[in-house]
């Protein structure tokens, strides 16, 4: 309501309109508004029992928000010495109102009661029945790589699709969802010289799939190292690493002649091509290589404590089962090529791999994964 329709009520309430006093008809908030200048008048003009009757009649057909509104009229009527005329009529309006109001009171009442009746029946429920609790990303992991690797097995390379889905899952891994901290005894590099010792955490493994963490202090190594028939899934959870990756040169029957005869003189040499050499620090994406390219063979260099969640399918097997692991040094191409004209690919940086026992200063000792566990079902 306006100030326009404020002021067609106030001369209705006057008598000067149609007498019709239908101010009843009027249950919206705009009627509150009306009946405030009502209230204005009753101040203004002496005509109070005009105004109270007006009142009297609006108690029985208004909405319950006008009634309060009402009330204030009524109180204000009482306490005026000038309206004691109309104290009969304040009188009755009261009493309506007190009836109007009992039901309200009532139906209030009840509905505070049942409201409250509500919340302990959905407190009841809640407690018998607890919501389902969201897997931990662990089981979630767990559970993809039981699809994506339900069909692996030597050489079988996830489909694109699959990768991506598990890749997008590693990469929202962080440390602490596996409940690794930085200062874990197995970050501190307490070795005074030598190569510090690497920490294998084993979650997980079966015949088609294995998940696992390695955790190196400063300076630690995981030396060049391949992964025969492999696809292998790595996310660094924190820290830096150096990390150089090779994949194999096919060379064909009748390539240059000096490189076949490089392969005959020295049969433990074959040519790799360097796929990755560079510093990753934590965050950043899972790289997955697989067994023919993506940098099948690599090495870890921590240039900072750091961990590596590491996503086998399939996993290493006993040497007879043919995907036992190799380790490797890598010799610069210079070393047999001379001047260099034996590149393959002017665009790539090559080496020579020459498989050699596991180090001896290349330590790994396993402890307890303290992590949130995986539910096999
Ligand atoms: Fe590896």
């Amino acid at each position: 309501m306006g100030l326009r329709d404020s002021n067609r009520l106030r001369s209705r309430a006057c008598g000067d309109a149609d007498g019709d006093y239908s101010l009843y008809r009027c249950e919206t908030p705009a009627d509150l508004e009306g009946l405030n200048g009502l209230l204005e008048m009753k101040k203004i003009h002496s005509n109070s029992s005009e105004a109270c009757y007006i009142a009297e009649r609006c108690a029985g057909f208004v909405s319950s928000c006008v009634l309060t509104a009402l009330a204030g009229l009524v109180e204000a009527f009482a306490d005026s010495s000038s309206f004691s005329s109309s104290i009969t009529s304040v009188t009755r309006l009261e009493g309506k109102l007190a009836e109007q109001k009992k039901p309200e009171a009532s139906a209030v009442a009840g509905k505070v009661a049942s409201g409250k009746r509500l919340q302990a029946a959905e407190k009841s429920i809640r407690k018998q029945k607890k919501p389902a609790q969201m897997p931990s990303v662990v089981q979630r992991l767990f559970e993809t790589c039981k699809e994506v690797f339900a069909e692996g097995g030597d050489g079988i390379i996830p489909s694109p699709e699959d990768v991506n889905r598990l890749r997008s899952i590693l990469d929202n891994v962080g440390a602490s969802d596996v409940g690794l901290t930085r200062n874990m005894p197995y970050f501190r590099n307490s070795s005074s010289a030598g190569t510090p010792p690497v920490t294998y955490l084993h979650i997980y493994e079966c015949d088609k799939f294995s998940i696992g963490i390695f955790c190196l202090p400063p300076s630690g190594v995981i030396p060049l190292h391949n992964h025969p028939g492999m696809t292998v899934f790595s996310k660094l959870l924190f820290g830096s690493m150096h990390i150089k990756s090779y994949d194999w040169v096919n060379v064909p029957q009748n390539s240059d002649e000096l490189v076949n005869s490089l392969h005959h003189r020295h049969p433990g040499l074959r040519l790799a091509k360097v796929k990755t050499d560079a510093i990753f620090t934590a965050p950043c994406e899972a790289s997955v290589l697989y067994p023919e390219d993506g940098g099948n063979m690599h090495c870890f260099t921590a240039r900072t404590s750091c961990a590596v969640l590491d996503v086998l399918g399939p996993p290493y097997s006993d040497p007879d089962q043919g995907r036992d692991c190799a380790y490797f040094i890598d010799l610069p191409f210079d070393t047999f090529s001379g001047d260099g004209k034996l590149a393959p690919d002017e665009d790539g940086v090559y080496a020579w791999l020459e498989e050699r026992e596991k180090p001896d200063d290349f330590l790994v000792v396993g402890a307890r994964y303290s992590g949130p566990g995986i539910m096999e079902r």
